[in-house]
């Protein structure tokens, strides 16, 4: 298995080889091009700048200077993975200018031939400094221009550390995509591009407030992502990504009405854009580079998948008691499976797990028949959790069979640091202290490949797990990887495509494509290609915009058009947060049954999470009522499948369009339509769904787009006209879901007959 792949693409210089053919100076020539890229592309000089046309259209352009760079080295602050960035800016060159264009032979371009473009760049402090831009349309994608910028750093008392590329836009260009985003356009924002811990609130108050407050930046802010991708789509059609290799630290600024500025933390990057004919074209284009999902196994669609912990005995009365009151079990989810350790907060303990991948002798001590038992009996598979890291379990009360933190600790298979020439230990609080994998590193590999094997897949006749982090590699000179020569901080948000891709060649390996369910939350450029779920992260128990319920739908929005195309996320929330503040988050029942209709009519996969201190939330098994909401909405997902399995298989599969799909994909030109974040959105294309992301709600105002489109709510049957907002009621089990006129699909027939069966239901929540 070439492990290493990608690992050694990085190190690889990205640097092209290219070979002068002929060379003009353009300030003397006045040859204004164009410059011919491949068949249909074209540079061309324009009155102070230049633009590249597709045809006889402009799809790019730019005016002097558009290469900058700056020195100073960022200053990413906190702990873990909460690091809050401080963007430095010194001697930031004032101006450009361009020695010459040539066509040059370059081996991956069409015709073999690319354009490039050299000068200086004026006036950075005391220096200036060299650069070279090439433009080429690639062989195997002829239908975008590609790029690749490099600065030379000279002989500058202060060199620089990044680059800047800065393009038109229009003051009417809204942005989406760039990874899990929760506003909806990104136009007037600068959105940083680095994985890191999302923070509880992210702008929520008073939690994000409460979380800030120490100088830790656990709270985040509106910009703290698991998962940010460098790639958007524009309501003009516009595509624009970086590639794979350019993994620094980036800024997407999109606060000037006129210009698009992508500043990069490191002195080479490459990227591509493209013009298309819509966004969902965009979008297609865009994954023709990226790759798509895998698809998800076929179980998913059977019914819930109960998140549960607790122990043998809890899981089975639990599953029992799900089956008899008619709630579909595709699978348990048991992320304690390899133990659980307390932290403690206020009032009360948090519950986190051990890092050692082996089960728990106290919790599942016949684990694998255990397993096999819930699979043959029940038909009910089992899910488990991993993560990045391994944490030191000699503590641990019940006892352990291998010490995996000590193994991996001795063997230097941890991220290094060169200071104490041993594992970077990173604390998740008191008695969790942990090393990061070393993916780079072919003997951690090795060594953790006969681990995940023999104590994690054949152990047990498990189907997949939670395959949780990846945002926390250091960012500091000191820390050390196997195969990595770029800084840390360079590196950093590449280790979520190492992951990924770790873990579907390890799924290949074992042959488990069709069975195997892994879900990450943290993602990079080009990791969509590893992945058969993505989840939205660790929402908080509420009602919040920014890491509440609707964030997830905002997430899952952009997130479809960086080109995720099945997602979920943990029904009910995560986080619980209990203070001496005044105030504590704790999951109502409501919440949780409001949650279960949101994925039940936005999500591939239907999986219920009980939260970190599940005691103080209400869960899917406290009592009657919650047992009959959850498993109502269980049937509900189910009753979705087969659309659901048609529009992957069709769309996503094929071109990488979203399941749920935002307005704005459709209605482009509908400034109402561009302003959504989570309030509605399309699932596929037959359904336009306004789900209740508030408490004590029970009727939605929702804009319909479009005139000339028909809208049917299926609870009542009543027709709108699109063009306008209308009021739907929305009691529990009954969120807004309307069929668009026309277009609907013959796979939404058991959807319908659910609706015509359950329309009488009462749910309650008490
Ligand atoms: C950047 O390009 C230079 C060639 O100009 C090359 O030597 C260097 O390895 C490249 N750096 C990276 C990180 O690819
Ligand atoms: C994060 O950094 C910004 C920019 O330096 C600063 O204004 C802000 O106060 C910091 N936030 C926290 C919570 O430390
Ligand atoms: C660009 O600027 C550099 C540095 O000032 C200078 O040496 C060079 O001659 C200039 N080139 C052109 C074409 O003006
Ligand atoms: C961006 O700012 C302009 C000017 O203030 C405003 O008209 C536009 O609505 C803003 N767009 C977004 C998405 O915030
Ligand atoms: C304060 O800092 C510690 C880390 O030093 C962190 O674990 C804790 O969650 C932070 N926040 C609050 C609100 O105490
Ligand atoms: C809370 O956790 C501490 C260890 O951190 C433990 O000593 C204590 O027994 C726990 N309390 C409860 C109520 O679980
Ligand atoms: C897992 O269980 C299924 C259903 O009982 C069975 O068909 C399959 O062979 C089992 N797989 C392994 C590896 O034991
Ligand atoms: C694990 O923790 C124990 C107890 O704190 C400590 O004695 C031991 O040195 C740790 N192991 C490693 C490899 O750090
Ligand atoms: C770092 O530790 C390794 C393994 O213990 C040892 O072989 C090596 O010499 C040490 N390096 C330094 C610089 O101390
Ligand atoms: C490396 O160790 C030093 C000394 O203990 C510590 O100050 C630093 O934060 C560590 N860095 C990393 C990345 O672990
Ligand atoms: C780096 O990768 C190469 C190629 O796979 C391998 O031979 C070498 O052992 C690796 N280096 C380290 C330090 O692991
Ligand atoms: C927060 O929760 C604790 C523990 O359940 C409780 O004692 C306290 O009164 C709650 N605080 C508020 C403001 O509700």
């Amino acid at each position: 298995m070439p492990l290493l792949k990608a690992a050694l693409t990085l190190l690889a210089s990205v640097f092209l080889h290219i070979v002068a053919v002929c060379s003009q100076d353009v300030l003397t020539s006045g040859n204004a091009g164009p410059w011919p890229l491949g068949n249909v592309y074209g540079l061309k000089q324009s009155a102070g700048g230049f633009h590249i046309s597709e045809r006889d259209r402009i799809i790019w352009s730019a005016s002097l200077p558009f290469i900058g760079a700056s020195a100073g080295h960022d200053q990413l602050v906190g702990s873990g993975g909460a690091l809050n960035i401080t963007q430095i800016d010194n001697a930031v060159c004032q101006g450009q200018n361009v020695s010459s264009i040539s066509t040059v032979e370059l081996e991956q371009a069409v015709d073999q031939t690319a354009v490039q473009l050299t000068g200086s760049l004026l006036e950075c402090g005391d220096a200036s400094l060299t650069y070279t831009v090439v433009f080429w349309v690639p062989v195997d994608l002829n239908d975008r221009v590609a790029f690749e910028i490099i600065v030379s750093s000279g002989d500058s008392e202060t060199p620089p550390e990044k680059v800047y590329l800065t393009f038109d836009s229009n003051p009417q260009e809204d942005f989406y995509g760039l990874g899990a985003q929760t506003l909806a356009s990104l136009k007037n924002q600068s959105v940083p591009v680095f994985s890191r811990e999302q923070g509880v609130g992210r702008g929520d108050q008073p939690v994000t407030e409460y979380e800030n407050s120490n100088g830790t930046f656990g709270g985040g802010n509106s910009f703290t992502t698991y998962t940010a991708i460098p790639s958007y789509i524009s309501t003009d059609s516009n595509g624009f990504y970086l590639s794979v290799e350019s993994t620094a630290l980036s800024f997407f600024d999109f606060t000037n009405p006129h210009k698009v500025t992508v500043r990069y933390g490191d002195l080479n990057v490459s990227g591509a854009f493209f013009q298309a004919s819509d966004m969902f074209e965009a979008i297609e284009r865009l994954t023709a580079y990226t790759g798509r999902m895998p698809a998800l196994p076929k179980w998913v669609d059977e019914g819930a998948i109960l998140g549960i912990q607790g122990g043998q005995a809890k899981v089975e009365g639990i599953v029992q008691q799900s089956l008899s009151i008619g709630c579909p079990v595709a699978a348990v989810w048991l992320q304690d499976w390899s133990g659980t350790h307390s932290q403690t907060g206020p009032w009360t303990n948090i519950s986190r797990l051990w890092w050692n991948w082996e089960n728990d002798e106290d919790l599942y001590p016949e684990w694998s028949t255990f397993v096999q038992g819930l699979r043959s009996e029940d038909g009910v598979r089992t899910l488990s959790y991993v993560n990045t890291f391994l944490a030191n379990v000699s503590t641990k009360p019940d006892g352990y069979r291998r010490n995996l933190y000590a193994e991996a600790d001795r063997l230097h298979y941890f991220v290094q640091n060169s200071t104490t020439n041993s594992t970077a230990i990173i604390s998740s609080g008191p008695g969790l202290d942990a090393g990061i994998i070393d993916l780079t590193n072919p003997q951690l590999r090795e060594w953790f490949d006969e681990i995940m094997k023999t104590q994690v897949w054949n152990f047990a006749n498990i189907s997949g797990y939670m395959s949780d982090f990846g945002e926390y590699t250091p960012v500091t000179p000191e820390t050390v990887l196997a195969n990595v020569t770029t800084d840390a901080l360079v590196f950093h948000s590449y280790y979520p495509y190492l992951w990924a891709q770790y873990q579907r060649e390890l799924v290949e390996s074992l042959g488990l494509q069709e069975e195997a369910l892994i879900f990450h939350r943290s993602a990079a450029m080009g990791s969509n290609r590893y992945m058969n779920l993505f989840w939205v992260g660790d929402q908080n128990v509420d009602w919040g915009i920014n890491d509440g319920i609707k964030s997830v739908v905002s997430i899952m929005a952009h997130m479809g058009i960086s080109g995720y195309s099945q997602q979920h996320s943990d029904i009910g929330g995560y986080t619980d947060v209990l203070t001496y503040s005044g105030f504590n988050l704790t999951r109502s029942p409501e919440l949780l049954g409001r949650w279960g209709e949101l994925a039940a009519v936005s999500s591939a996969v239907f999986r219920s999470h009980e939260g970190n201190i599940p005691g103080v939330n209400a869960q899917f098994y406290s009592n009657s009522s919650t047992y009959h909401y959850y498993g109502y909405n269980a049937r509900m997902f189910v009753s979705l499948a087969p659309y659901r399995q048609r529009i992957l298989a069709t769309e996503s599969a094929t071109k990488g369009w979203p399941l749920l799909r935002p307005a704005v994909l459709y209605h482009s030109t509908d400034t109402e339509a561009r302003k959504i974040s989570y309030e509605s959105f399309y699932l596929g294309p037959s359904l336009y769904v306004a789900p209740v992301l508030d408490p004590q709600t029970f009727e939605v105002d929702v804009y319909l787009p479009d005139k000339a489109c028909e809208y049917t709510h299926v609870w009542t049957g009543v027709s709108y006209n699109g063009g306008q907002r209308v009021k739907v009621a929305a009691p529990y089990g009954k969120p807004a879901v309307f069929l668009v006129g026309g277009k609907w699909l013959p796979e939404l027939q058991s959807f319908l007959l659910f609706v015509e069966q359950e329309n009488g239901a009462s749910l309650s929540i008490d």
